[in-house]
């Protein structure tokens, strides 16, 4: 979310809110709402809202002020509002899914079980006001660790929640805790290697689980951490070989979205599919382009949810498919085809066991670029990519058969 603050400008005044009557400082353009109130859930969608909204335009355009003039933050306020909007529907979004890994969602939280054995492995702090024991580092040789491990292994086959630094202990064997002497006094009662089961607490929009490929070591980061950071701190090489984020070296998928993250991107975090991300084409295409194809739908919340790990692995076959978009298999109403590589490199047309070296054509115009193949006593046949898209998804072909000097008529084919 933006940075936002109220302006004080010569015009501006300390006032009681309307609604919770906390004095807030605001400018007289602006609403009678201090911060928290104008963001709460109630207020958002209400008739109010958007009256107070029309209001602060109805005010400037009286006194012939355009809205920039009437407070210098107007803008950073409404890119605020619309920021709430969006995580407000990530959230609506994440709630749909109210039990994910067999967990339950409580309000902005996320509530699950955990059944361990001692040693649990588990440093915990207790809060200044005594009413949490928070889980601070899950070290190895304990239960959690092995708990972990299998949760969140290569092919996890059971869909329950692991323990991260960041969750909060609510209770253990049935019995609430709320400071480690609690949680002491239970355990001390115990022999080594009995069962407890942690009702634990995390907050749904809290430190993310990264996972990079092996030997890299799961890290847990802010969300808004940058993943070049979370890389490094896990121990994950990642070879950046250029500046304009378009060498694909450090591009990285996401299993569960499809979305590419470009590592080398200052601004691409944890928290944010690139394909959501505010930044422009230039600097992030978007998840390139949500991986091509855009055929993930990612449920439940748009954006991010804790209660899933965020797995990234190198992908040069993506960056492969987003520099050769013509290579692949291609289907058209009369056949299949595909367009393959040899050993040097050459792009290579094949259909029904026939193929042959596809040449470029001389054009400068980059959309009308065909490449085509003599197929010796077959004719020749060129292809080009439909120009409909920036990265296309289909592929216009057509056919010359041996002697003639006509092309045939264009055909359509698409990917599959
Ligand atoms: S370093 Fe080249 S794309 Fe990131």
């Amino acid at each position: 979310m933006s940075t936002f603050r109220w302006c004080a400008t010569p015009g501006g005044r300390v006032a009681p809110c309307t609604d919770c009557a906390v004095e807030f400082s605001r400018c007289i353009g602006l609403l009678q709402r201090c911060f928290s109130c104008r963001f709460s859930t109630t207020f958002l969608g209400s008739p109010s809202a958007h009256r107070a909204l029309a209001g602060r335009a109805n005010l400037a355009a009286r006194r012939h002020i355009p809205p920039r003039q009437v407070c210098l933050y107007a803008t950073k306020a409404e890119q605020a509002f619309e920021d709430f909007k969006e995580m407000k529907k990530d959230y609506d979004a994440m709630l749909k899914s109210p039990h994910p890994r067999n967990a339950k969602r409580v309000g902005n939280q996320v509530w699950f079980d955990v059944s361990l054995t001692l040693p649990l492995g588990l440093a915990l702090d207790t809060s200044w006001d005594k009413e949490a024991v928070g889980v601070s580092q899950i070290t190895e040789g304990g239960s959690a660790f092995e708990h972990n491990e299998r949760i969140l292994g290569k092919d996890p086959d059971e869909q329950k929640m692991w323990i991260q630094p960041g969750d909060r202990l609510l209770m253990l064997n049935g019995q609430k805790v709320k400071t480690q002497e609690d949680v002491v006094g239970i355990v001390s009662k115990l022999q080594q290697g009995d069962k407890v089961i942690l009702k634990l607490a995390r907050q749904a929009r809290g430190p993310i689980q990264v996972i990079f490929p092996e030997p890299a070591e799961p890290v847990v980061v802010r969300p808004s951490a940058k993943l070049q950071d979370a890389a490094r701190a896990a121990g994950h090489n990642v070879i950046y070989r250029c500046e304009d984020g378009l060498c694909g070296s450090c591009w990285h998928v996401s299993e569960k979205t499809g979305d590419i993250y470009q590592l080398c991107i200052e601004s691409v975090t944890a928290s944010e599919l690139p394909s959501k991300a505010q930044a422009g084409f230039s600097e992030q295409i978007g998840g390139v382009v949500q991986a091509l194809s855009g055929n993930n739908e990612w449920e439940p919340g748009t954006s991010w949810d804790n209660t899933e790990p965020l797995r990234l692995r190198p992908c040069p076959e993506i960056y492969e498919k987003f520099m050769n978009p013509h290579m692949g298999k291609w289907q058209y109403s009369a056949g299949k085809y595909s367009v393959t590589r040899d050993d040097d490199d050459n792009l290579i047309y094949v259909e029904n066991n026939i193929s042959g070296l596809l040449v470029e054509e001389d054009d400068d115009d980059p959309m009308n670029r065909w490449l085509t193949a003599d197929l010796g006593e077959n004719g020749q046949i060129r292809i080009r990519l439909s120009k409909s898209l920036g990265i296309s998804i289909d592929m216009e072909s057509q056919y010359k058969p041996a002697g003639s000097d006509e092309w045939g008529e264009i055909r359509t084919a698409f990917k599959y």
